[in-house]
């Protein structure tokens, strides 16, 4: 099955740097398709632990091929931090990460522009990550972006960076009350990392379509979760990409009909970092048990994530509008030392009872109808077949599989590379 696209089933965080981490080890090339580093992809592994932001997951096996997509907004700094700590390993970067000509950059003026737009918000912001995401999306949008192939193209390149100067320069001094942006300055930047990161810089088409041509063993991997996807996701408290496997089409560059699987990944329960509405978040004592347990720290901002129960409604939404062919639970284990364990099966708003994700305003006022099951009081740290697992746990697992509506393939029970149970016949 050579082409399996990774898509977080929530609201971001479930375990896809995991996930991928872990399988690919059989795969030849691993594509990120979407977002930028407002990713933190977490991994564990023979070398340590990581959090990756832009990096694709499989930067670890070295024989294995990594694309940044043109879907994906790349920070130079970021990356090249990165790329420094797995050379730092010993794993050689050169001739197998590459980064698609057509990817944006962003600049230091889009991260002061999500800043300044999230303190205008006063007591409201959204949350976001501050890393300039929503700005560069929308440069991109607006047909003003800067290309990481524009790098290579110095005499262009000038042109443009005059124009995006004046431009924003306006807005930052009349909106903004700040100083203005000087050409110089970004073209001086751009040469930097041109110089820096033009060996990895291609296009990275030719690439993609000979490894679908040669059958490649892929994986595309997502940022973030559908609940935050800009389109299917509870706008306005969404990203400004597009986190289904439709992304991963146009983000890296795949027809559709050559993703072969789906895999969603969810956590056993629900986190969410940033504002917007979250039906089974638990304030009390049992959100700060899943909390500690879980270490549910942002990868990226490290402020405490919300946690809740699993959503039922929210992943069999998710399940449906991404496709998911298989599912992935992770963070089973973190459950171990529960005496009861809850699961939304429904929404009620007023005297309806819901199915479906609402409108965002609705969502917010939406509460859970939950099912309640028993615990299982046991460590399964060590289960590595579906069979190890008490028969609580397998209760749980399968009635997850049931309201998603998806087969389970993969159960996580520890955040190492091989604390994981495949649980499907043919997976992976
Ligand atoms: P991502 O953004 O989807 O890659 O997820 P994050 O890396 O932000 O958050 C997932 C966290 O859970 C990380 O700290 C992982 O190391 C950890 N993790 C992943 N799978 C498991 C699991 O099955 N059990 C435990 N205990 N931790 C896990
Ligand atoms: P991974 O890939 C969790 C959240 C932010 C905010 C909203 C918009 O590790 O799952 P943005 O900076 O994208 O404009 O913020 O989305 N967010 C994430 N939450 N995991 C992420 O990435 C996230 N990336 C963005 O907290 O609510
Ligand atoms: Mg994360």
């Amino acid at each position: 099955m050579p082409v399996t696209a990774i898509v977080g089933a929530q609201w971001g965080d479930e375990g896809k740097g995991k996930v991928v981490d872990t399988l690919a080890s059989r795969a030849d090339m691993v594509v990120r398709y979407n977002g930028g580093n407002n990713a933190g992809h977490t991994i564990q592994n023979e070398h340590g632990t990581f959090r990756l932001h832009l990096l694709p997951s499989g930067i670890f096996h070295a024989a294995t091929e990594c694309v940044i997509g043109p879907g994906v907004v790349v920070n130079p700094a970021v990356l090249l931090a990165e790329v420094a700590e797995v050379e730092r390993l010993g794993i050689p970067t050169a001739g197998r990460l590459w980064l698609d000509t057509r990817s944006h950059l962003i600049f230091p003026h889009h991260i002061l522009m999500d800043e300044l737009e999230e303190a205008a918000r006063g007591g409201s912001p959204h949350g976001t990550t501050k890393q300039g995401i929503w700005p560069v999306y929308a440069d991109k949008a607006a047909r003003v972006g800067i290309r990481l192939g524009d790098l290579l193209e110095e005499s262009h390149l000038r042109e443009q960076l005059e124009f995006i100067a004046a431009r924003k320069s306006a807005l930052f001094e009349g909106v903004y009350r700040h100083e203005p942006l000087e050409a110089e300055t970004l073209l001086r930047a751009c040469q930097g990392w041109a110089r820096r990161l033009g060996p990895y810089i291609t296009d990275t088409h030719p690439l993609v379509q000979e490894a679908l041509r040669a059958d490649r063993t892929m994986l595309l991997e997502g940022q973030l979760g559908v609940m935050r996807d800009l389109d299917w996701g509870l706008y306005p408290f969404v990203t400004s990409s597009t986190t289904l496997p439709g992304g991963a089409c146009a983000g890296a560059g795949i027809p559709p009909h050559r993703i072969t699987r789906v895999l969603g990944v969810a956590k056993a329960y629900t986190t969410a970092v940033g504002a917007g509405p979250m039906p089974t978040e638990l304030r009390g004592e049992t959100g700060d048990r899943i909390r500690e347990l879980g270490q549910e720290f942002g990868a990226t901002t490290q402020r405490p994530r919300r946690c809740g129960w699993f959503d039922g409604v929210a992943a069999r939404f998710a399940a449906e509008v991404a496709g998911f062919t298989h599912l992935a639970v992770m963070k089973l284990d973190i459950f171990d030392t529960f005496e009861r364990i809850r699961i939304a099966v429904a929404y009620r708003l007023g005297e309806k009872t819901l199915h479906t994700v609402p409108h965002t305003a609705s969502m917010a006022r939406v509460e859970p109808v939950y099912e309640e099951l028993p615990g299982w009081r046991v460590p399964t740290h060590d289960a590595r077949r579906l069979l190890d697992l008490p028969v609580e746990a397998r209760a749980f697992v399968r009635r997850i599989e049931e309201v998603v509506g998806v087969p389970i393939a993969m159960i996580g029970v520890g955040p190492g590379r091989s604390d994981v149970i495949f649980s499907q016949e043919g997976f992976p």
